[in-house]
C-alpha cells in the first residue's frame, strides 16, 4: 500500500483472490499452438490456457513444444533480446523457465544456480524440450568466467509478486527476510556486473513488488557503477503494454494488469526488470 497507493493496492488484493491463470511459452509458432490448445494469445507472445487441468496430457507436452511460464516472467528474456550464438550467463537459473527461452532463441547459455536439486529439475526440463545449456552448480557471487555478451540475473527475492500463485508467501516472508535478500541481490548484482563484457547487456529482475528489491536496488547500483547505463524499455517490446513501464523505462508489472473480463484469465505476476548496458 505504501508503495502503490490505496487504489492500486486494492486492485492487486482483489486480483489475488482469483484462481491464477495458466500461461505457457512456446519454442515457436505461437499462433499455431494457440489454436491447437484453444488458448488465448497474449500481446506479449505467451499463450494463456482457458482450462486448467492435466498439463502433461496436452498436445505438445511430450514433444517438448512448450513449457509453463507466467506471462510476466517471460518478459525479462524478451528485454535481453538474445541473438543466435551469443554467450549468455543465466544467473540464478533454476528451474529454468528463462534458460529455456534463451536456449530456444539460439543463445549459448550457461545456467548457474547454487541449488543442486533445483538444477536437476532444470536439466529435466531442458531434456524434455530438446534444448541445451551448460549447467554450473555454484554460488553465483563466487563464480568467475570470461565476461559474457549478456547476463540475466533473476535474483532470489521475497516473491511478493507471486502471492496469487503462492499465497503462503504473505505469511512465510518477513521484512527481516526481505532485508537479507536485498543484501544478497546487491552481491549478486556485483557478480553480474563483473561477468558483463563492455558493450554487453545486463538484465536484472525479481518477482517482487517491493521497491527495495527493484527500483531502489538499481538506483544504488547505478550510483556505484558509472560504467553502466539504463537502456529504457519501449512499449513495443512488450506487446504495447505501456502501463507496465515506469518513468525510468523499467518494467514494473502489477498483478491487476493485463485485464480480461473473465477473472481467471485476468492479470499476471508482479515483476520488476531493468536493462543495463556496460559502457
Ligand atoms: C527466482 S528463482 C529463479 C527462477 C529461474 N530463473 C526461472 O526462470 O525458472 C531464484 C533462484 O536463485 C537461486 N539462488 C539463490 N541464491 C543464489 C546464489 N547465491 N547463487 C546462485 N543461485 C542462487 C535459487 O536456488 C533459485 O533457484
Amino acid at each position: 500500500m505504501e508503495s502503490y497507493g490505496e487504489e492500486t493496492a486494492a486492485a492487486i488484493a482483489e486480483r489475488h483472490r482469483d484462481e491464477p491463470p495458466l500461461d505457457i511459452s512456446v519454442k515457436s509458432d505461437p499462433e499455431g499452438w494457440t489454436e491447437k490448445l484453444d488458448g488465448l494469445l497474449l500481446p506479449t507472445g505467451s499463450i494463456r490456457l482457458r482450462e486448467r487441468g492435466g498439463i502433461t496430457g496436452l498436445p505438445g507436452f511430450d514433444e517438448g513444444a512448450w513449457w509453463v511460464q507466467d506471462a510476466a516472467a517471460a518478459l525479462p528474456v524478451r528485454l535481453l533480446a538474445p541473438k543466435p550464438g551469443e554467450r549468455i550467463a543465466d544467473l540464478c537459473a533454476a528451474p529454468g523457465g528463462k534458460t529455456a527461452q534463451l536456449a530456444a532463441m539460439g543463445a549459448a547459455v550457461t545456467a548457474v544456480d547454487r541449488s543442486g536439486p533445483r538444477l536437476r529439475r532444470l536439466r529435466a526440463n531442458l531434456e524434455r524440450l530438446g534444448l541445451s545449456a551448460e549447467i554450473v552448480t555454484k554460488d553465483a557471487t563466487l563464480w568467475d568466467a570470461e565476461p559474457f555478451d549478456a547476463v540475466l540475473l533473476d535474483a532470489p527475492c521475497s516473491a511478493t509478486g507471486t502471492i496469487r500463485r503462492h499465497p503462503d508467501v504473505a505469511w512465510t516472508k518477513s521484512p527481516d527476510d526481505r532485508d537479507k535478500l536485498v543484501a544478497l541481490q546487491a552481491r549478486l548484482l556485483e557478480a553480474a556486473a563483473r561477468l558483463t563484457k563492455p558493450g554487453g547487456r545486463l538484465v536484472y529482475c525479481t518477482c517482487s513488488l517491493e521497491p527495495q528489491e527493484g527500483e531502489a536496488q538499481i538506483e544504488a547500483f547505478l550510483k556505484a557503477h558509472v560504467d553502466f547505463v539504463r537502456k529504457p524499455i519501449e512499449a513495443a517490446e512488450i506487446g504495447g503494454l505501456g502501463e507496465a513501464i515506469d518513468h525510468n523505462g523499467d518494467l514494473r508489472t502489477l498483478p491487476h494488469q493485463l485485464h480480461n473480463d473473465t477473472p481467471r484469465l485476468s492479470g499476471w505476476s508482479g515483476f520488476y526488470a531493468t536493462r543495463l548496458i556496460r559502457l
